[in-house]
């Protein structure tokens, strides 16, 4: 149950005057530091996976591993594409279980990350999932993740942000308004005004990236202005770093699992030290009470087929899970046949959405409509077709 509905657990921030961090993975180190800091602050939790950082890591694993912790905790849990690059990463996303998905095309002209971002924002609210969009630029200086982002710093016009809020339709936003992704150099000088005034325009929560290296009033004054998520990756690798050069530096013969030790410890701490200070920590019940629970949605259908054609039958139901799992929010597509071979209905489908809004969108989608037109509905006979959620 605790993986729930990203923005309703935003929105709480947002209300109440916390942020919740968004934190990039790129290890199972990361992830185990993140949810064990998550119970042991009874915090809200992002799991962010940054499509920049794909060629750290198969996403896909990840995926299944971020889920799994996720189901497990006692806490509630988004799992967030973070940097999202297009419509199809967005969709390979969901269907992969990412209940929020950000839209990366701040370095595009206001009209073409507004046209990127609707395309997004239709997709993914006919599955559920709420969508970060992002206004101005954020750009890398220092570190690791600097490159990733090249370029100069654009602020956010909070003019622009007010029309790219309404034409959109993006449920959180983030801004830029200082920071960088990636270390500091210097002192970050942050637009405390510009934020305020995007507040104001906007009224809904934003999202600051970037979060490494800033001081503790300097998230107050961003939280007292509207920011219910912080990004945070650099100061997390970082720590992992330092610990496994003193790995190394105690003993320069360990190997794997004695340089990587403790690595979990120094990012918990981090991460605990953060939930503390954007006041995330205890809010775990609370967000509880009022989020949505992230429940998939079994679409079942059992049915008979009115011919002999076994071939004919075969390449349906191969074609069928082929193209309706491609369909977004369908997480996955099973075809079987019954065990008895006495059964009133011998063949099924199950077909898991993401959320139960796909119910719809799924039935309308024009490669559903045409492939039950041309390969189901000429051969399927008499059919049952139900759909499910747990409680
Ligand atoms: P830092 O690496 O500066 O913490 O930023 C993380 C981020 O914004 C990821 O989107």
């Amino acid at each position: 149950m605790p993986l729930v509905n990203m923005k309703d657990m935003l929105v709480h921030a947002y209300q109440n005057g916390y942020a919740v961090g968004g934190f990039d993975l790129v290890s199972l180190d990361f992830l185990e530091a993140i949810m064990a800091a998550a119970e042991a602050r009874r915090s809200p939790v992002i799991l962010s996976l940054a499509e920049s950082h794909f060629d750290y890591y198969d996403f896909e694993l990840a995926m299944a591993a971020a889920e799994l912790a996720a189901k497990r905790a006692t806490v509630p849990v988004a799992i967030h594409l973070d940097h999202g690059a297009s419509l199809e990463s967005a969709v390979t996303a969901i269907n992969l279980g990412c209940n929020g998905v950000m839209v990366d095309a701040s370095h595009e002209p206001f009209a073409g990350n507004v046209a990127m971002t609707q395309k997004i924002v239709n997709m993914a609210h006919a599955c559920g999932v709420p969508v970060e969009g992002e206004l101005g630029y954020v750009a890398g200086v220092e570190g690791e993740d600097a490159e990733k982002h090249p370029g100069e710093v654009v602020y956010t016009s909070v003019d622009e942000a007010k029309r790219y809020v309404e034409q959109t339709g993006v449920d959180v936003l983030a801004v830029s308004i200082g920071t960088v992704h990636g270390r500091m150099q210097g002192e970050p000088e942050l637009d405390v005004e510009r934020l305020q005034q995007i507040n104001a325009a906007l009224g809904i929560p934003l999202v600051i990236h970037g979060g490494t290296g800033l001081s503790d009033e300097q998230f107050r004054q961003l939280i007292a202005n509207g920011v219910a998520k912080i990004n945070y990756y650099t100061a997390l690798a970082d720590a992992a770093g330092t610990r496994m050069r003193e790995n190394v530096a105690a003993d320069d013969r360990c190997g794997y699992t004695g340089i990587v030790r403790e690595i979990q410890e120094a990012m918990r701490v981090e991460i605990e030290r953060c939930m503390l200070n954007w006041g995330s920590a205890n809010q775990a019940d609370a967000v509880l009470a009022v989020a949505e629970a992230w429940q998939p949605v079994h679409h079942v259908i059992i049915y008979n087929v009115n011919t002999t054609d076994e071939a004919q039958v075969a390449n349906m139901m191969a074609e069928g899970e082929r193209i309706l799992s491609q369909i977004p929010g369908v997480r996955r597509v099973v075809t079987a046949k019954a065990v008895q071979q006495a059964a009133q209905y011998q063949f099924s489908w199950l077909i898991e959405f993401v959320h139960a809004n796909v119910i719809d969108s799924y039935r309308e989608h024009p490669d559903h409509i045409a492939f039950a037109d041309s390969l189901f509905r000429p051969i399927a006979g008499d059919r049952i077709s139900i759909d499910f959620r747990q409680n």
